[in-house]
């Protein structure tokens, strides 16, 4: 009974009759006849029931219709859609409110896709980013500082930045960017696990529209390479500086000598000219490898491309290194694969062999051995040199090709080594698209296994 009540029609019938009822009332005071009265008023009856009922079907429906898909419209459903057939100012309406919805939906792509595309940008960005609120409260951490500082997003969301970043040097640069309102910025170490990260933090406030502070936000830089090179870079003009230092001094301090006491005795003099010759060959030695390592450091390097049988080479580079073989009292022996050509830079695999040998050839007491052996491995050739020699201590081997690096410093200066051979070595190695290996055992000796690409063409012209 209720719902019936609730139905509008209903409502309007109870109208109409009432009105009907009322003209009745007023009717029955000027006709007589009831009959004529009662047929007037069901006529009047019907006549109102039917526009009523056809003003609600054509314009109060539509418009309750139309209400309801602007609700779910501003509940946020812009699929929500309102048919009118008619051309009349409902219609209308109904072709305006669509064009609206359709018009939501599509700016609601937009937004949706340019917030994905921020946030891609964002999480995929890589320095860690941090959002702090003018309170201190954080708002955000992307995926990179996550892969920094460990842990997950709820450990430091929601979080005051104090309580869970433990670090002073990011307590300090919040508190400088609140404080004085522009970017600061700072660096510090931070340790994950044994590995040591240098990090640069940059703090940027917030403003909003009326230029008041809202917070800031942090971007944390990885400069780990960075500062290596930094460091190697200075390490590296330290050391320069030093293996000319002790020649210089000592060609100097000869010299001198001889101005101080001209031609009083000969023997000596030819003594410390000897010297003086010797530590120049040296320095000229250290200033011709430094050359080749900084030209094969290049970055657009360029190989002189041949193709040759590693054969042939082999029998170039023997006499150069024949008489330190018999002084040492040293025997030599190889095996090289007859038919195995290589395109490569030719004297640069020379320069390989030359090395390799003359370390062996060094770091060899007398009566040892020494092998070479070429082989086609894949479609590679496999370049083994192995002694019986001194061998390098495990703690060594991965630093062996750095520059300078030497086991015993004093024995490989005795030899005129200028610690750069392995180094120039690994270069050439490196341009050459190949790899280098190294397995030592102290005092029973050393072997070093470069491979290199056949057929280095792709990096003619
Ligand atoms: N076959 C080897 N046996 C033992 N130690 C070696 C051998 N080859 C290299 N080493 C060690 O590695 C160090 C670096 O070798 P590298 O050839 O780069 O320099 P170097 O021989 O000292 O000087 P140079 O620049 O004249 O070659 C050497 O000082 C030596 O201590
Ligand atoms: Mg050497």
């Amino acid at each position: 009974m209720r719902f019936l009540f609730e139905k509008p029609i209903f409502g309007y019938t109870v109208g109409v009759f009432l009105v009907v009822l009322v003209t009745g009332i007023l009717l029955s005071v000027l006709i007589g006849d009831y009959l004529v009265l009662a047929a007037v008023l069901v006529i009047q009856f019907i006549v109102l029931l039917l526009f009523i009922i056809h003003l609600y079907e054509s314009v109060l429906k539509p418009i309750k219709k139309a209400t309801k898909t602007v609700d779910e419209i501003v509940k946020g459903n812009y699929r929500a859609r309102f048919h009118h057939p008619s051309t009349d100012s409902i219609g209308q309406l109904s072709t305006k409110i669509n064009a609206l919805a359709r018009n939501l939906n599509e700016l609601t792509i937009q937004e949706q896709m340019q917030a994905e595309q921020l946030s891609t940008i964002i999480e995929n960005t890589q320095s860690g980013l941090v959002l702090i609120d003018a309170k201190g409260y954080i708002h955000f951490v992307n995926r990179k500082f996550l892969v920094m500082f460990g842990q997950t997003t709820n450990d430091f969301q929601g979080h005051l930045y104090y309580d869970v970043l433990h670090n002073e040097v990011i307590h300090e640069t919040v508190q400088k960017t609140f404080l004085y309102e522009r970017n600061i910025k700072e660096e510090f170490t931070h340790y994950k696990g044994l590995d040591k990260y240098y990090i640069e933090i940059v703090g940027a406030p917030i403003f909003d529209e009326r230029n008041l502070l809202k917070g800031a936000v942090l971007v944390l830089y990885d400069i780990t390479e960075l500062k290596k090179l930094e460091l190697m870079r200075k390490d590296f003009v330290a050391n320069v500086s030093h293996e000319l230092k002790t020649p210089i001094t000592s060609i100097k301090g000869f010299a001198e000598t001889l101005l101080d006491n001209p031609m009083k005795d000969l023997e000596r003099n030819k003594e410390f000219l000897e010297i003086i010759y010797n530590e120049s060959h040296r320095l000229q030695l250290l200033i011709q490898d430094l050359l080749i390592l900084s030209r094969l450091e290049k970055e657009n390097h360029q190989l002189v491309l041949s193709t040759f049988t590693m054969h042939e080479l082999v029998d170039e580079v023997i006499p150069v290194i024949h008489q330190k073989f018999a002084d040492k009292g040293l025997t030599f022996d190889k095996s090289v694969e007859e038919s195995l050509q290589l395109t490569a830079d030719k004297e640069k695999v020379k320069q390989i062999i030359i090395n390799l040998i003359d370390n062996a050839i060094n770091y060899t007491p007398e009566q040892g051995h020494i092998y070479l052996r070429i082989m086609e491995q894949g479609n590679k050739a496999l370049i083994e040199v192995e002694d019986t020699g001194i061998g390098i201590e495990k703690k060594a081997l991965p630093r062996i090709f750095e520059r300078f690096y030497r086991v015993d410093k004093a024995r490989s200066r005795n030899t005129g080594g200028t610690g750069l051979g392995l180094a120039i070595v690994k270069h050439i190695v490196e341009v050459h698209d190949g790899t280098i290996d190294i397995e030592s055992e102290i005092n029973k000796g050393t072997k070093i296994m470069v491979s290199l690409p056949m057929n280095k063409d792709d990096k003619a012209q």
